[in-house]
């Protein structure tokens, strides 16, 4: 919506949520998300044609055209929990809608929501009998956290999905004008709603099914002494399969993949279609595989013993450039090394203590009986964290973590001094030469080389 409102002047664009504080925050300095470039976007806009408000029934009469944008979690109750997509937020939204609206609307399926939601949604929207028509589009969301606003001002196709009725394709050519400002036409693309909704999904699936694949491959070059890094670029040549989302690591994370793989199971399974789902899931059973595999490594190495020692986590986020830890692999690793009550000391530039906190406690990181302050700490300098450590684990690729002075950490550290690279971005033959043991995802200097010196 921020970069819509920069790109078109001349459309007033207002953000509308329940959540004061949300709403509060984007109206401050300090804006709830942290994404590279989008300070000085709100900066230009807001106040301009950007207006962020809580008097949500007010934006709803307002406009013309209404994306949803709500959270679609995985259930975590009743039927498909732990698999479907909980559509309460969504279904909330469009009652309220149907509730409030008194002139027609295009109301738009931001959210990335299972096939077929939007026939349900044209339900609830049509339930009310006030005479207002609503037509429904899906646009799903293609950017991803860290580049989200280069994504946005650039993306590879903007996707818009509507019923082929001639309502439907004159709702579809309202919002391709909007879109049409800022990209050009060859890439906003139109399809049906179906489409739409299932290459979202689909897309995502793919996109980590590629991480899961190097992944596992990873472990194989763990044991034959090949390289991953060398395999993807060779591979990557290829223009077939092309270089990116190659980069091996302890695991993808983050709010979408896990999420909509489970939810395209979930739906190939109500289906019928269980080999379909099987084939799929095995991209999560993958993904948490990798996560426990790289865990074992570090307690292996160091000699299958870490209670008591300090373990210092480089990152928490579950990628660069973004403060958001969902589903970030470094929640399962700091489960497992706490299982064997392992001392961890926290850093990561733009995760703060409380959201660790917060995170330890909704996924039940710590071990029963073990409180937060008995085994974590959480310091903002890697340098300071670092010191009398027995090991580094890099869980996260910030850049900044590739400069640091290894030299004066390693003389600070436990001896055997141990880094375990989960993201494969630090300089490795340079610490083995100061002396450090170290372990990197799909690398021949494995966990096997450090216990046989
Ligand atoms: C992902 C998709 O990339 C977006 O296209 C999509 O719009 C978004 O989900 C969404 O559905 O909203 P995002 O989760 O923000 O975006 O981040 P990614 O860059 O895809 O990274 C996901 C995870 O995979 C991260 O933990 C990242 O570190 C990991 N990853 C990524 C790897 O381990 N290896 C790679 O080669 C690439």
């Amino acid at each position: 919506m921020v970069v819509m409102a920069q790109n078109c002047p001349n459309i007033k664009v207002i953000v509308a949520d329940i959540n004061p504080k949300q709403i509060q925050r984007w109206n401050s300095k300090e804006l709830p998300v942290y994404e590279p470039g989008l300070d000085d976007i709100v900066v230009k806009v807001r106040g301009r044609n950007l207006f962020f408000t809580t008097d949500v029934d007010a934006a709803i009469k307002e406009a013309d055209i209404i994306f949803v944008s709500v959270n679609t979690p995985t259930k975590k109750f009743g039927i498909g929990a732990g698999r479907a997509a909980n559509l309460k937020n969504w279904e909330l939204a469009a009652r309220h809608i149907a509730k409030v609206a008194t002139s027609d609307k295009i109301v738009i399926e931001k959210s990335t929501l299972p096939v077929r939601t939007a026939a349900a949604m044209k339900k609830v929207l049509h339930a009310s009998q006030s005479g207002v028509k609503f037509e429904i589009l899906s646009n799903p969301e293609f950017l991803a956290e860290g580049t989200a606003i280069s994504d946005l001002q650039n993306p590879d196709r903007v996707l818009i999905g509507g019923e082929t009725t001639p309502a439907g394709d004159a709702a579809v050519a309202k919002v391709v004008s909007i879109y049409s400002k800022w990209i050009t036409n060859d890439r906003i693309l139109t399809t049906n709603l179906w489409s739409s909704e299932l290459s979202k999904l689909t897309a995502n699936a793919f996109l980590a099914q590629r991480i899961s694949s190097i992944n596992s491959i990873s472990a194989l070059c763990e044991t034959t002494g090949a390289d991953v890094q060398e395999v993807a670029k060779a591979m990557g040549m290829d223009r077939r399969i092309g270089k990116y989302f190659l980069n091996a690591s302890v695991g993808f994370g983050g709010s979408c993949f896990q999420k909509d793989i489970l939810n395209l199971v979930y739906l190939c399974e109500t289906f019928g279609l269980k080999e379909v789902a099987a084939y799929w899931d095995q991209v999560v059973i993958m993904n948490n595989w990798q996560k426990k595999r790289f865990s074992m490594k570090i307690i292996s190495s160091m000699f299958n013993t870490i209670a008591g020692k300090k373990i210092t986590l480089f990152g928490f986020a579950f990628k660069k450039n973004t403060g958001d830890t969902r589903e970030t692999p470094a929640i399962d690793v700091s489960k497992y090394l706490l299982a064997e009550r392992a001392s961890l000391t926290i850093t990561d530039p733009k995760v703060k203590s409380d959201q660790i906190r917060k995170d330890f406690d909704e996924y039940d990181v710590l071990p029963e009986g073990v409180k937060f302050e008995e085994l974590v700490s959480v310091e903002s300098d890697p340098v300071v964290a670092s010191c009398g450590a027995h090991a580094i684990c890099v869980m996260t690729e910030w850049d900044c973590y590739k400069t640091l002075d290894y030299k004066a950490i390693y003389d600070s550290m436990a001896k055997p001094a141990f880094i375990f690279d989960g993201r494969n971005i630090l300089p490795h033959k340079e610490l083995m030469e100061i002396g450090f043991k170290v372990f990197a995802i799909g690398k021949p200097y494995g966990a096997e080389h450090i216990m046989n010196e």
